[in-house]
Protein backbone atom coordinates (compact mmCIF):
# COMPACT_ATOMS: atom_id res chain seq x y z
CA UNK A 1 0.00 0.00 0.00
CA UNK A 2 2.62 2.56 1.18
CA UNK A 3 6.15 1.40 -0.04
CA UNK A 4 9.60 3.19 0.52
CA UNK A 5 12.51 2.83 -1.58
CA UNK A 6 15.80 3.51 -0.56
CA UNK A 7 14.33 7.40 0.20
CA UNK A 8 16.74 9.60 1.43
CA UNK A 9 16.16 13.43 2.34
CA UNK A 10 19.05 15.79 2.65
CA UNK A 11 17.83 19.60 3.73
CA UNK A 12 19.67 21.96 2.41
CA UNK A 13 22.95 23.70 4.52
CA UNK A 14 22.24 20.28 6.63
CA UNK A 15 25.36 17.97 6.95
CA UNK A 16 23.38 14.73 7.32
CA UNK A 17 20.44 13.56 5.76
CA UNK A 18 17.76 13.69 8.15
CA UNK A 19 16.79 10.00 6.67
CA UNK A 20 18.84 7.88 5.32
CA UNK A 21 18.16 5.04 2.73
CA UNK A 22 14.89 3.96 4.22
CA UNK A 23 13.00 0.89 2.71
CA UNK A 24 9.43 0.52 4.10
CA UNK A 25 6.60 -1.04 3.43
CA UNK A 26 3.04 -0.82 5.25
CA UNK A 27 0.46 -2.90 4.13
CA UNK A 28 -2.78 -2.29 3.10
CA UNK A 29 -5.24 -1.89 6.44
CA UNK A 30 -2.33 -2.35 8.84
CA UNK A 31 -1.11 0.47 11.62
CA UNK A 32 2.91 1.46 10.78
CA UNK A 33 4.10 3.01 13.79
CA UNK A 34 7.58 4.79 13.77
CA UNK A 35 9.13 5.74 16.94
CA UNK A 36 12.58 6.93 17.93
CA UNK A 37 14.54 9.71 19.84
CA UNK A 38 13.66 13.41 18.89
CA UNK A 39 15.15 14.56 15.73
CA UNK A 40 15.58 10.77 13.67
CA UNK A 41 13.60 11.45 11.15
CA UNK A 42 9.75 10.08 12.07
CA UNK A 43 8.01 13.86 10.70
CA UNK A 44 10.26 13.99 7.29
CA UNK A 45 9.10 10.57 6.57
CA UNK A 46 5.86 11.18 6.57
CA UNK A 47 5.63 14.43 5.13
CA UNK A 48 7.68 12.89 1.99
CA UNK A 49 4.78 10.32 2.24
CA UNK A 50 2.37 13.41 1.23
CA UNK A 51 5.06 14.80 -0.56
CA UNK A 52 5.15 18.16 1.64
CA UNK A 53 8.82 17.68 1.43
CA UNK A 54 10.34 15.92 -1.92
CA UNK A 55 12.60 13.15 -1.20
CA UNK A 56 16.71 13.84 -2.29
CA UNK A 57 16.32 10.68 -3.49
CA UNK A 58 14.43 7.27 -3.70
CA UNK A 59 10.96 6.43 -5.00
CA UNK A 60 7.40 6.25 -2.97
CA UNK A 61 4.55 4.02 -3.86
CA UNK A 62 1.25 4.38 -3.33
CA UNK A 63 -0.96 1.69 -3.77
CA UNK A 64 1.61 0.73 -6.57
CA UNK A 65 1.50 4.17 -8.08
CA UNK A 66 5.23 6.22 -8.06
CA UNK A 67 3.86 8.55 -5.26
CA UNK A 68 6.31 11.52 -6.64
CA UNK A 69 4.15 11.33 -10.52
CA UNK A 70 0.86 12.17 -8.60
CA UNK A 71 -0.63 15.58 -8.41
CA UNK A 72 0.65 16.50 -5.09
CA UNK A 73 -2.73 18.62 -4.14
CA UNK A 74 -4.59 15.75 -5.32
CA UNK A 75 -2.58 13.13 -3.36
CA UNK A 76 -2.69 14.98 -0.22
CA UNK A 77 -6.85 15.44 -0.10
CA UNK A 78 -6.65 11.72 -0.26
CA UNK A 79 -4.65 11.31 2.27
CA UNK A 80 -5.48 12.47 6.60
CA UNK A 81 -2.81 14.00 7.70
CA UNK A 82 -2.88 14.79 11.89
CA UNK A 83 0.34 17.05 12.08
CA UNK A 84 2.79 17.39 15.02
CA UNK A 85 1.75 21.17 15.93
CA UNK A 86 -1.98 20.25 15.53
CA UNK A 87 -1.73 23.18 12.71
CA UNK A 88 -5.69 24.67 13.11
CA UNK A 89 -7.10 27.83 11.35
CA UNK A 90 -6.53 29.91 14.10
CA UNK A 91 -9.23 32.41 12.20
CA UNK A 92 -11.80 29.34 11.43
CA UNK A 93 -14.26 27.94 13.84
CA UNK A 94 -13.36 24.69 15.11
CA UNK A 95 -16.76 23.74 12.78
CA UNK A 96 -15.03 25.44 9.64
CA UNK A 97 -11.64 23.49 10.35
CA UNK A 98 -12.84 20.16 10.59
CA UNK A 99 -14.75 20.47 7.40
CA UNK A 100 -11.72 21.96 5.56
CA UNK A 101 -11.16 18.74 3.00
CA UNK A 102 -14.81 18.16 2.54
CA UNK A 103 -15.59 21.91 1.44
CA UNK A 104 -12.45 21.19 -1.00
CA UNK A 105 -14.05 18.66 -2.34
CA UNK A 106 -17.31 20.42 -2.79
CA UNK A 107 -19.26 18.38 -0.59
CA UNK A 108 -23.05 19.32 0.06
CA UNK A 109 -24.00 21.37 2.92
CA UNK A 110 -26.12 19.08 4.79
CA UNK A 111 -24.01 16.01 4.70
CA UNK A 112 -20.58 17.87 5.12
CA UNK A 113 -22.67 19.46 8.51
CA UNK A 114 -23.29 16.22 9.54
CA UNK A 115 -20.42 14.49 9.48
CA UNK A 116 -18.37 17.21 11.47
CA UNK A 117 -21.34 16.46 14.32
CA UNK A 118 -20.30 13.15 13.84
CA UNK A 119 -16.58 13.66 13.88
CA UNK A 120 -16.45 15.93 17.01
CA UNK A 121 -18.86 13.40 19.16
CA UNK A 122 -16.20 10.67 18.10
CA UNK A 123 -13.46 12.93 19.26
CA UNK A 124 -15.63 13.54 22.69
CA UNK A 125 -16.28 17.25 21.54
CA UNK A 126 -19.97 18.16 22.42
CA UNK A 127 -20.93 19.80 18.89
CA UNK A 128 -23.43 22.02 20.44
CA UNK A 129 -20.54 23.56 22.91
CA UNK A 130 -18.06 23.46 20.71
CA UNK A 131 -19.07 23.85 16.75
CA UNK A 132 -18.68 27.70 16.88
CA UNK A 133 -15.60 28.05 18.92
CA UNK A 134 -12.47 29.38 17.42
CA UNK A 135 -8.97 26.85 18.36
CA UNK A 136 -7.25 29.93 20.95
CA UNK A 137 -10.66 28.94 23.14
CA UNK A 138 -10.05 25.56 23.52
CA UNK A 139 -7.30 23.50 25.76
CA UNK A 140 -4.23 22.01 23.94
CA UNK A 141 -5.87 18.35 24.37
CA UNK A 142 -9.17 19.88 22.68
CA UNK A 143 -7.44 21.43 20.02
CA UNK A 144 -5.45 18.23 19.10
CA UNK A 145 -8.66 16.32 19.12
CA UNK A 146 -10.23 18.22 16.46
CA UNK A 147 -6.78 17.94 14.74
CA UNK A 148 -7.69 14.03 14.49
CA UNK A 149 -11.65 14.80 13.53
CA UNK A 150 -10.27 17.03 10.82
CA UNK A 151 -7.84 14.49 9.20
CA UNK A 152 -10.34 11.47 9.35
CA UNK A 153 -13.52 13.54 8.33
CA UNK A 154 -13.66 12.93 4.56
CA UNK A 155 -12.76 9.08 5.44
CA UNK A 156 -8.98 8.99 3.89
CA UNK A 157 -7.89 5.10 2.72
CA UNK A 158 -4.82 6.42 3.97
CA UNK A 159 -3.71 8.99 7.58
CA UNK A 160 -0.63 10.19 8.53
CA UNK A 161 -1.05 10.90 12.25
CA UNK A 162 1.86 12.74 13.56
CA UNK A 163 1.85 12.09 17.78
CA UNK A 164 -2.17 12.90 17.23
CA UNK A 165 -2.74 11.91 21.20
CA UNK A 166 0.14 13.29 22.85
CA UNK A 167 -1.30 16.53 24.53
CA UNK A 168 -3.76 14.88 26.38
CA UNK A 169 -4.64 13.03 29.70
CA UNK A 170 -3.61 9.28 29.92
CA UNK A 171 -7.35 8.44 30.61
CA UNK A 172 -8.89 10.55 27.88
CA UNK A 173 -5.86 9.00 25.48
CA UNK A 174 -6.62 5.37 26.50
CA UNK A 175 -9.89 6.44 25.46
CA UNK A 176 -9.25 8.07 22.37
CA UNK A 177 -6.69 4.85 21.40
CA UNK A 178 -9.62 2.20 22.26
CA UNK A 179 -12.06 4.25 20.04
CA UNK A 180 -9.31 4.45 17.35
CA UNK A 181 -8.81 1.16 17.35
CA UNK A 182 -12.99 0.17 17.30
CA UNK A 183 -13.09 2.70 14.30
CA UNK A 184 -9.73 1.03 12.59
CA UNK A 185 -11.13 -2.73 12.94
CA UNK A 186 -14.19 -1.79 11.06
CA UNK A 187 -12.26 0.95 8.57
CA UNK A 188 -8.96 -1.18 8.02
CA UNK A 189 -7.08 2.43 6.83
CA UNK A 190 -3.82 2.21 6.24
CA UNK A 191 -1.54 4.32 8.63
CA UNK A 192 1.09 5.45 9.67
CA UNK A 193 1.21 6.40 13.48
CA UNK A 194 4.05 8.72 15.45
CA UNK A 195 4.50 8.34 18.71
CA UNK A 196 7.02 8.63 21.18
CA UNK A 197 5.65 6.56 23.98
CA UNK A 198 6.36 3.06 23.17
CA UNK A 199 3.17 1.53 25.42
CA UNK A 200 1.58 3.86 22.50
CA UNK A 201 3.06 1.66 20.27
CA UNK A 202 2.84 -1.56 21.23
CA UNK A 203 -1.33 -1.09 21.84
CA UNK A 204 -1.67 0.83 18.56
CA UNK A 205 0.55 -0.85 16.26
CA UNK A 206 0.56 -3.43 13.99
CA UNK A 207 3.81 -3.33 12.80
CA UNK A 208 6.21 -0.76 14.86
CA UNK A 209 9.39 1.00 12.68
CA UNK A 210 12.34 2.02 15.52
CA UNK A 211 13.98 4.63 13.29
CA UNK A 212 17.58 5.80 14.78
CA UNK A 213 19.74 8.95 13.20
CA UNK A 214 17.38 8.80 9.92
CA UNK A 215 17.90 5.11 9.76
CA UNK A 216 15.08 2.19 9.70
CA UNK A 217 17.04 0.27 13.18
CA UNK A 218 13.86 -2.72 13.05
CA UNK A 219 10.44 -2.72 11.75
CA UNK A 220 8.61 -5.99 13.18
CA UNK A 221 5.04 -6.72 15.27
CA UNK A 222 4.80 -5.40 18.64
CA UNK A 223 5.52 -8.95 19.81
CA UNK A 224 8.63 -9.70 17.88
CA UNK A 225 10.11 -6.50 18.87
CA UNK A 226 9.53 -7.49 22.72
CA UNK A 227 10.93 -10.54 22.35
CA UNK A 228 13.62 -10.25 19.94
CA UNK A 229 14.94 -6.56 19.76
CA UNK A 230 17.20 -6.57 16.90
CA UNK A 231 19.86 -4.52 19.05
CA UNK A 232 21.09 -2.66 22.24
CA UNK A 233 19.47 0.48 21.37
CA UNK A 234 15.98 -1.31 20.49
CA UNK A 235 16.71 -2.99 23.86
CA UNK A 236 16.33 0.29 25.78
CA UNK A 237 14.11 1.74 23.60
CA UNK A 238 11.57 -1.10 24.73
CA UNK A 239 12.77 -0.71 28.02
CA UNK A 240 13.02 -3.45 31.14
CA UNK A 241 10.07 -5.27 32.29
CA UNK A 242 8.96 -6.51 28.72
CA UNK A 243 6.61 -9.30 30.16
CA UNK A 244 4.77 -6.27 32.00
CA UNK A 245 4.54 -4.29 28.67
CA UNK A 246 2.43 -7.55 27.03
CA UNK A 247 -0.28 -5.98 29.10
CA UNK A 248 -0.59 -3.64 26.67
CA UNK A 249 -0.97 -6.18 23.66
CA UNK A 250 -4.04 -8.44 25.31
CA UNK A 251 -7.67 -7.10 25.37
CA UNK A 252 -9.56 -7.60 28.07
CA UNK A 253 -11.95 -9.42 26.00
CA UNK A 254 -9.42 -12.04 25.51
CA UNK A 255 -9.31 -13.14 29.20
CA UNK A 256 -12.98 -12.39 30.43
CA UNK A 257 -13.93 -15.55 29.13
CA UNK A 258 -11.49 -17.76 31.38
CA UNK A 259 -12.27 -15.82 34.19
CA UNK A 260 -14.58 -17.19 36.38
CA UNK A 261 -16.56 -14.72 39.00
CA UNK A 262 -19.62 -14.40 41.35
CA UNK A 263 -22.83 -13.29 38.76
CA UNK A 264 -23.48 -9.92 39.57
CA UNK A 265 -26.61 -9.56 42.33
CA UNK A 266 -29.29 -7.62 41.24
CA UNK A 267 -30.92 -4.17 42.81
CA UNK A 268 -34.15 -5.79 43.91
CA UNK A 269 -31.86 -9.27 45.84
CA UNK A 270 -32.86 -10.05 49.32
CA UNK A 271 -30.12 -9.65 51.85
CA UNK A 272 -29.91 -13.58 52.46
CA UNK A 273 -29.69 -14.13 48.85
CA UNK A 274 -26.73 -11.14 48.79
CA UNK A 275 -24.78 -12.76 51.60
CA UNK A 276 -24.75 -16.34 49.30
CA UNK A 277 -23.57 -14.44 46.25
CA UNK A 278 -20.70 -12.67 48.16
CA UNK A 279 -19.57 -15.87 49.61
CA UNK A 280 -19.48 -16.93 46.45
CA UNK A 281 -17.23 -14.43 45.24
CA UNK A 282 -13.78 -14.51 45.47
CA UNK A 283 -12.92 -10.86 45.95
CA UNK A 284 -14.71 -10.54 48.43
CA UNK A 285 -17.16 -8.11 46.70
CA UNK A 286 -19.94 -8.58 44.68
CA UNK A 287 -21.32 -6.39 41.21
CA UNK A 288 -25.12 -4.74 41.03
CA UNK A 289 -26.89 -4.88 38.16
CA UNK A 290 -30.71 -3.67 37.51
CA UNK A 291 -33.41 -5.43 35.67
CA UNK A 292 -31.05 -3.93 32.48
CA UNK A 293 -28.53 -5.72 33.25
CA UNK A 294 -26.71 -2.02 33.62
CA UNK A 295 -23.85 -1.60 35.89
CA UNK A 296 -25.65 0.44 39.62
CA UNK A 297 -22.30 -0.19 41.73
CA UNK A 298 -20.44 -2.86 44.64
CA UNK A 299 -21.19 -4.57 47.48
CA UNK A 300 -18.02 -5.47 49.81
CA UNK A 301 -18.82 -7.60 52.43
CA UNK A 302 -17.74 -5.05 55.42
CA UNK A 303 -20.76 -3.06 53.49
CA UNK A 304 -23.48 -5.53 55.11
CA UNK A 305 -22.09 -4.80 58.29
CA UNK A 306 -21.28 -0.90 57.99
CA UNK A 307 -25.24 -0.45 56.63
CA UNK A 308 -28.94 -1.70 57.56
CA UNK A 309 -31.09 -3.01 54.30
CA UNK A 310 -33.51 -5.93 53.12
CA UNK A 311 -32.45 -5.40 49.37
CA UNK A 312 -28.78 -4.96 47.61
CA UNK A 313 -30.07 -1.92 46.48
CA UNK A 314 -29.22 -0.21 50.26
CA UNK A 315 -25.99 -1.79 50.24
CA UNK A 316 -24.41 -0.63 46.85
CA UNK A 317 -21.50 1.72 46.92
CA UNK A 318 -20.42 3.59 43.60
CA UNK A 319 -18.16 2.53 40.95
CA UNK A 320 -16.70 5.77 39.42
CA UNK A 321 -14.54 4.37 36.79
CA UNK A 322 -15.16 1.14 34.43
CA UNK A 323 -13.46 0.06 31.22
CA UNK A 324 -15.01 -1.91 28.07
CA UNK A 325 -13.98 -5.17 27.27
CA UNK A 326 -12.20 -3.58 23.87
CA UNK A 327 -9.67 -1.88 26.61
CA UNK A 328 -6.07 -3.50 26.70
CA UNK A 329 -5.14 -5.16 30.02
CA UNK A 330 -2.76 -1.92 30.75
CA UNK A 331 -6.24 0.06 30.41
CA UNK A 332 -7.71 -2.03 33.02
CA UNK A 333 -4.52 -2.10 35.20
CA UNK A 334 -4.57 2.43 35.27
CA UNK A 335 -8.03 2.40 36.56
CA UNK A 336 -7.57 -0.54 39.08
CA UNK A 337 -4.20 1.85 40.32
CA UNK A 338 -6.00 4.98 39.61
CA UNK A 339 -8.87 4.09 41.80
CA UNK A 340 -6.86 2.43 44.41
CA UNK A 341 -8.61 -1.37 44.07
CA UNK A 342 -7.86 -4.77 42.99
CA UNK A 343 -10.83 -4.87 40.48
CA UNK A 344 -12.52 -2.96 37.84
CA UNK A 345 -15.84 -3.60 36.24
CA UNK A 346 -15.82 -3.85 32.62
CA UNK A 347 -18.97 -2.96 30.68
CA UNK A 348 -20.61 -2.47 27.10
CA UNK A 349 -21.05 0.37 25.45
CA UNK A 350 -24.68 0.60 27.28
CA UNK A 351 -23.19 0.55 30.68
CA UNK A 352 -24.14 -3.08 30.88
CA UNK A 353 -22.34 -5.43 32.78
CA UNK A 354 -19.56 -7.81 31.33
CA UNK A 355 -17.51 -9.33 34.23
CA UNK A 356 -14.90 -8.05 36.19
CA UNK A 357 -10.97 -8.34 36.13
CA UNK A 358 -8.75 -8.08 39.21
CA UNK A 359 -4.84 -7.75 39.77
CA UNK A 360 -4.71 -11.44 40.45
CA UNK A 361 -6.05 -11.94 36.45
CA UNK A 362 -3.08 -9.41 35.28
CA UNK A 363 -0.36 -11.24 37.47
CA UNK A 364 -1.52 -14.49 35.69
CA UNK A 365 -0.97 -13.03 32.52
CA UNK A 366 2.36 -11.79 33.10
CA UNK A 367 3.41 -14.97 34.50
CA UNK A 368 2.28 -16.88 31.51
CA UNK A 369 4.10 -14.54 29.18
CA UNK A 370 7.29 -14.32 31.65
N1 LIG B 1 12.60 22.06 7.02
C1 LIG B 1 13.76 21.64 7.53
N2 LIG B 1 14.94 22.21 7.21
C2 LIG B 1 16.11 21.76 7.73
N3 LIG B 1 16.21 20.75 8.58
C3 LIG B 1 15.07 20.14 8.96
C4 LIG B 1 13.79 20.54 8.47
N4 LIG B 1 12.85 19.75 9.03
C5 LIG B 1 13.51 18.90 9.84
N5 LIG B 1 14.84 19.11 9.79
C6 LIG B 1 15.86 18.34 10.52
O1 LIG B 1 15.75 16.99 10.13
C7 LIG B 1 15.94 16.13 11.26
C8 LIG B 1 14.72 15.23 11.44
O2 LIG B 1 13.61 16.03 11.82
P1 LIG B 1 12.16 15.43 12.06
O3 LIG B 1 11.24 16.57 12.24
O4 LIG B 1 11.85 14.47 10.99
O5 LIG B 1 12.38 14.67 13.44
P2 LIG B 1 11.33 13.83 14.31
O6 LIG B 1 11.83 12.44 14.37
O7 LIG B 1 9.97 14.05 13.82
O8 LIG B 1 11.53 14.48 15.76
P3 LIG B 1 10.46 14.82 16.93
O9 LIG B 1 10.27 13.55 17.66
O10 LIG B 1 11.18 15.83 17.76
O11 LIG B 1 9.23 15.35 16.30
C9 LIG B 1 16.22 17.04 12.44
O12 LIG B 1 17.59 17.10 12.65
C10 LIG B 1 15.68 18.38 12.00
O13 LIG B 1 16.38 19.43 12.60
MG1 LIG C 1 8.32 15.02 14.60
Amino acid sequence: MIRLENVTKKFPGMKAPAVKGLNMEVKEGDVCVLVGPSGCGKTTTMKMINRIHEPTSGAIYINGEDALKMNPIKLRLDIGYVIQEIGLFPHMTIEENVATVPNEKKWPKDKISKKVDEMMTLVGLDPKVYRKRYPSALSGGQRQRVGVARAMVSDPPIMLMDEPFGAVDPITRARLQNEFLRIQERMGKTIVFVTHDIDEAIKMGDTIAVMRDGCLVQHATPSDLLSAPADEFVASLVGRNRSIKRLHLVRIREILQEVDRAKPATVDMPLDELKKRLEDSDIRSVMVVDRDNKLKGIIGVDDLKKKTGEVAADYIQDITESVTSDATLNDALSVMLECGEGYVAIVNEDDQYEGTITLGDLLNVVKEDG
